[in-house]
């Protein structure tokens, strides 16, 4: 029987970066994943596959739309959707060899398999040829992810009904295309299918579209998307589906009672949400416990059982890549004698459409509710010069500082590029910085950076640009 300091099961962002770190830190260490890559949802079904779309989406749609025409460049694209599916595959192959060779390189056993707890430090992997191994194993990091929430009456079936998972891969552009959750996923693959040539219908439960985000970025956001084409349904929801030879029907009801209408479609996409994957992992024979939102861990990834550890989708907090692979970090350290830490006030979020969406920290209205008195400092794109000059002049950056400390609470922003940009802040406030500090750091020009800059000095009313 192979013995370890640590097995993890699931090789997404949370189990590799945790193979990583213990490897680096001289740990024996094994990692089980099920399928046939490493990379878990993210490499091989999610945030990258979902950004390769993204990207040449963004190239076809400047194109075929005419805002290349508009830069003085004319041409007359053809899409290929067989090779901008290609390369997409191509991508995801290079980053999944790449964890393979990390793995190597630091001395990571890959065990081939889906894995399970079989009593107190006792890991069983079950090859694809059903042969079962038993490891032990002084730690194990539960990072089995999540799923795509199932809808009642709506059944995927990755033809014409599909999930994230379907829409990173449709044969052909639909005519329509309807997305159920006007969520992260819904907007992001709905914004592929529109600048190929869908007409994107969203119908959203809720009254607004990505609940939990500031509530003046979502409208701006949802007015951007909105005159890109997409319609939105809001305040509505999907009592059934028939799948018919040619597409879907779906039958759509407001939220607040009226009559219900029939929406037809050449695919729809679900996406209302994720749920932690917890299947089949035996964490009843350590006393491991669930909610509603997954493994239950405390602040040092710790779960109710001794010797067992959680991070990433499966435990509670957003359900990003990055939160997954810091939390992964952490826990190895705690487990080889190290003080890991998180700061789960500030793990920025990011939506990669055009314009972008990127959140760190609290929101207005999360200020408003706990009673704390803040400064709101705000710039618009429109006033950038490097925005201006680029013909990308929508949206803003608001930033949020503490009242009396001037203390940075939160930076909410939509527009070109802020993706990238709110790393900028998210640093700021890991130093505790206050909104003065960045006002008053020096900022290249012509950037889109400069907007945050501006919007902090607009904290204290000396914004510089008109
Ligand atoms: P996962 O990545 O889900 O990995 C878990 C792995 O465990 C899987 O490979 C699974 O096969 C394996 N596993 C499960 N059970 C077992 C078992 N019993 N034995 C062996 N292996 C097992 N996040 C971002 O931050 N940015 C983005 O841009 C982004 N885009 C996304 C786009 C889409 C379409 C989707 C669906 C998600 C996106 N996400 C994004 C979310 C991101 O993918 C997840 O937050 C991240 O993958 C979570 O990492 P994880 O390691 O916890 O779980
Ligand atoms: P989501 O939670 O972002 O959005 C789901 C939406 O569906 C919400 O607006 C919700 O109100 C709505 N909804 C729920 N039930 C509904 C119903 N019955 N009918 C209509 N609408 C309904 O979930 P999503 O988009 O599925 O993404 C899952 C997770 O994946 C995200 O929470 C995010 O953590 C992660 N992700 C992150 C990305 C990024 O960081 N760029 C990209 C894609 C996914």
């Amino acid at each position: 029987m192979a013995q370890y300091d640590v097995v993890i099961i699931g090789g997404g962002p949370g189990g590799y970066n945790a193979a990583i770190r213990a490897g680096q830190l001289g740990l024996k260490v094994a990692c089980v994943e099920g399928r046939e890559t490493l990379g878990g949802t993210c490499l091989n079904v999610g945030c990258m596959p979902s950004k390769a779309l993204l990207h040449a989406s963004e190239f076809y749609e400047a194109a075929a739309g005419g805002e290349f025409a508009k830069l003085g460049i004319e041409v007359k694209p053809k899409l290929n959707l067989e090779q901008m599916m290609a390369q997409k595959a191509e991508s995801v192959t290079a980053l999944t060899k790449g964890i393979e060779f990390l793995f190597k390189k630091n001395k990571v056993e890959w065990l081939k398999g889906w894995g399970r707890i079989d009593g107190p430090g006792k890991v069983v992997v079950k090859a694809a040829d059903g042969s079962e191994t038993t490891h032990e194993a002084k730690n194990i990091v539960i990072a089995t992810g999540s799923e795509p929430t199932p809808l009642p009456g709506v059944e995927v079936d990755n033809k014409r009904i599909v999930d994230s998972t379907g829409a990173l891969s449709l044969p052909e552009v639909p005519k329509s295309l309807i997305v159920i959750g006007a969520g992260v996923i819904g907007l992001e693959l709905g914004s592929v299918w529109r600048r190929l040539g869908a007409e994107v219908t969203v119908v959203e439960f809720l009254d607004r579209i990505i609940p939990g985000t500031d509530e003046e970025v979502a409208k701006t956001f949802q007015r951007a998307l909105t005159k890109q084409g997409f319609q939105f349904k809001l305040g509505s929801k999907v009592t059934g589906a028939k799948t018919t030879g040619k597409g879907v029907e779906l039958t759509v009801e407001p939220v607040a009672g009226g009559a219900a209408e029939t929406l037809k479609a050449d695919y729809v996409l679900v996406a209302i949400g994720r749920r932690p994957y917890t299947q089949g992992l035996g964490l009843e024979t350590v006393g491991v416990e669930t909610d509603k939102r997954g493994v239950i861990g405390n602040d040092h990834h710790k779960t109710t059982a001794p010797g067992v550890w959680v991070v990433g989708d499966v435990t509670t907090g957003p359900m990003l890549a990055h939160k997954a692979e810091d939390e992964a970090v952490a826990a190895i350290e705690l487990i080889a004698g190290k003080a890991g830490h998180i700061n789960y006030d500030i793990i920025p979020g990011v939506i990669y459409t055009k314009p972008e969406v990127a959140t760190v920290g609290k929101t207005e209205e999360e200020l408003k509710a706990a009673g704390v008195a803040y400064k709101v400092g705000k710039f618009p794109f429109m006033a950038n010069s490097r925005a201006k000059i680029n013909h990308e002049t929508e949206g803003f950056v608001k930033v949020l500082a503490d009242a009396k400390t001037d203390r940075i609470l939160g930076a909410h922003m939509v527009g070109p590029n802020v993706g990238d940009m709110i790393a900028e802040y998210c640093v700021a406030m890991e130093f505790a910085g206050a909104s003065e500090d960045v006002a008053r750091t020096c900022h290249p020009h012509p950037t889109r950076s400069e907007a945050l800059r501006q919007a902090a000095m607009g904290v204290e009313g000396w914004t510089m640009q008109a």
